[in-house]
């Protein structure tokens, strides 16, 4: 299997090339503005210029893209919406097409913002959309130009997404943050009032690639089974890591002035992801021991 990862810089990039690699798969990748460490052919390509991913199609003849860049600074999409629904809306399915028309299968990674957060039970994949901000509202329209120019594509959403960047190494993410934060010995706000099921990287990328050997297509939701808080989140950072719980505090998403509306609840059911490849997704707990141990 020949693979494309556009956005191999990226944190899920870095991943699905790490992942491609250990199953020995032949994987290049395109990046943006860095070039990543990893010894696989790469070239420079941006998603606000799709004219020469038909050039690169040809250049590498893979069997397989998968799509993991996108403008993910959800703030910097509501300063910059044209450029939005460029990058996160219009190209993937400029993608799309070139992969139908060369006959190479495709994944296009996409979010758990497609959804508003008014409910409080976790989103099938069959769940109605309707984005709160820019970001989620890009996001929404690269799954339909994808769909639309690909009905065979594959669009796993996933939702607050961390882990280990593979090209760097280093911890990226909430958790990056709330730990230096607590070897720091420094306070941490955390909301009590907002809840999500973390993706981690790793898990991703080793599901996405299981999905893809399943032959699986169309939506499915990729993240951890345990739908937390940031603060809950928190609790068990600061016990694996032997910190104190003392320095975590309450906050709400109330009392944070941001560009971009988030949604307060955004958890993804992960039954049918489960379901397809005959195994559960991890627990967070899991997840964060995963890490710790340098599993994968
Ligand atoms: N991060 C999350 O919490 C989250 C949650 C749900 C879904 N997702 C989705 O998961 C996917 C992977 O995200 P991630 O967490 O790995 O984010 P990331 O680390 O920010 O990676 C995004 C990649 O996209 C590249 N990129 C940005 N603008 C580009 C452009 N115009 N042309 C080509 N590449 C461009 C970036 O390159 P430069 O840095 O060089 O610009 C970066 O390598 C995205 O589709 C994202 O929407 C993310």
């Amino acid at each position: 299997m020949r693979v494309l990862v556009v956005g191999a810089n990226g944190l899920l990039g870095s991943n699905v090339v790490h992942t491609g690699l250990r199953r020995e798969w032949d994987v290049c990748g395109t990046f943006h503005s860095s070039k990543p460490s990893f010894e696989i052919p790469l070239t420079q390509f941006s998603l606000e210029d799709t004219d020469d991913f038909g050039d690169i199609l040809t250049d590498y003849e893979p069997d397989l893209v998968v799509n993991c860049a996108a403008m993910t600074d959800v703030d910097a999409c509501e300063h910059h919406p044209a450029k939005a629904q460029l990058v996160n809306g219009e190209a993937p399915g400029e993608l799309a097409a070139h992969c139908e028309a060369e006959d190479v299968g495709l994944v296009h990674v996409s979010t758990d913002y497609v959804f508003d957060g008014t409910t409080r039970s976790p989103y099938a994949e069959s769940a109605d959309t309707n984005p709160v901000q820019v970001y989620g509202e890009t996001k929404l329209t690269g799954e339909r130009t994808v769909v639309d120019a690909d009905s065979s594509a594959l669009i796993p959403r996933l939702s607050f997404v961390w882990g280990i960047h593979r090209g760097t190494d280093d911890l990226e993410g909430f958790p990056a943050w709330a730990l230096d934060q607590l070897r720091s010995g420094e306070t941490i706000p955390l909301f009590t009032d907002q809840w999500v099921t973390p993706t981690r990287a790793g898990q991703a990328a080793e599901t996405i690639l299981d999905l893809v050997e399943a032959d699986a297509s169309g939506r499915y939701h990729v993240a951890c089974t345990s739908c937390v808080t940031p603060y809950e989140f928190g609790e068990r950072l600061a016990k694996r890591s032997q910190a104190s719980e003392s320095l975590l505090s309450k906050g709400s998403m109330d009392d944070v002035d941001r560009d971009a509306a988030r949604p307060k609840y955004s958890c993804l059911d992960v039954t049918r992801v489960g379901d397809e490849l005959g195994r559960s997704q991890p627990t967070l707990s899991e997840d964060i021991d995963a890490v710790w141990n340098a599993v994968d």
